[in-house]
């Protein structure tokens, strides 16, 4: 642009114009150079520099509305059935403090999330799925969520096989996390928020909350790796209440789309890397279980 406004200056577009000087040969003596200007009549040169001007102005134009564009990709669609999906990613500055980095420096290494439908077998599915019918059993209508707070005593059936179930499936999980995120299992931490919750499209500040951009970590400062297992299928139990991962890349917008599917986990490190929303639910319940890590001894529910 710069040179374009240069060349409407009159009397500079005679002189030495970058674009022009670069076409000449290098062997062309000066005297060449000026008898080659002045076989160009003014009006062509002004007009030259306004279809110039017009170019620009249009490449601009393009790159510009091009950009604002939101570009929206499945990272894992409803009817597939995933062993492992992985995006690894660049840690946004807030995903890790460095304060954090040298207090576990084995702890936290790299940012990404994956999916992955081979995590849970049928039977923990099932055991998930009826523990979260039980909890909201009696109220059919709104969103709910349920914490589980394992440090809490177990005062009936249903909490002590909620303890129980997030018990025998842990181990697992964090195998998994600390496999896929190269750190040891040994460091990580189950902490809050960890919860059931059941999404329909009648809100409260909760589900409200999920259907705004956020990323974990700025919820809850102490969580390094989230966990969401979905207990309910997108398109037959619901509609709506996709998991949606946004990338802000200067003015570009990039979703990367999560159908929510029995049995699928999401893991991701819980840092702006991972911004997320939550589609509304037009109808129906998206149920799952969100769980926690942390690599704060410190701020771990489990004793
Ligand atoms: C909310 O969902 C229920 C079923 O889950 C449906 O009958 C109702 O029409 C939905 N309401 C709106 C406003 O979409």
């Amino acid at each position: 642009m710069s040179t374009l406004t240069q060349r409407k200056v009159p009397g500079k577009t005679e002189n030495a114009s970058p674009a022009v000087v670069s076409t000449d040969p290098p062997e062309n003596k000066p005297e060449d150079r000026s008898a080659k200007f002045k076989t160009h009549p003014p009006q062509l040169k002004s007009h030259k520099v306004f279809v110039r001007i017009i170019l620009a102005g249009c490449v601009f134009a393009l790159v510009y509305f091009t950009s604002n564009k939101e570009k929206t990709s499945t990272l894992a669609g409803y009817k597939e059935d995933i062993p492992l999906r992985e995006h690894k990613l660049i840690c946004s500055a807030d995903s890790f403090t460095e304060a954090e980095f040298e207090k576990h420096p084995k702890c936290i290494s790299a940012c990404k999330r994956f999916v992955t439908d081979n995590l849970m077998n049928e039977n923990e599915i099932s055991q998930l799925q009826e523990l979260a019918r039980k909890i909201f059993h009696n109220h059919d209508e709104s969103s709910e969520i349920y914490h589980i707070n394992s440090n809490s005593i177990a005062l009936d059936d249903v909490t002590k096989s909620i303890h129980d179930t997030i018990k025998s499936i842990q181990p697992k999980i964090i195998e998994n996390i600390a496999q896929r995120f190269e750190i040891s299992h040994n460091l990580l931490y189950l902490t809050s928020p960890t919860y059931f919750s059941k999404i329909t499209n009648v809100t409260t500040e909760y589900s409200e909350s999920m259907h705004r951009h956020h990323y974990d970590k700025e919820i809850q400062k102490n969580v390094h790796y989230s966990v969401v297992i979905f207990l309910s299928n997108y398109k037959r139990n619901f509609h709506g209440g996709r998991f949606i991962f946004v990338e802000f890349e200067k003015k570009k917008k990039k979703n990367h789309i999560v159908d929510p599917k029995a049995g699928r986990v999401v893991v991701y490190s819980a840092g702006g890397e991972n911004t997320h929303v939550l589609e509304n639910i037009l109808n129906g319940n998206l149920v799952s279980l969100t769980l926690s890590f942390t690599c704060e001894h410190e701020e771990t529910t489990e004793r």
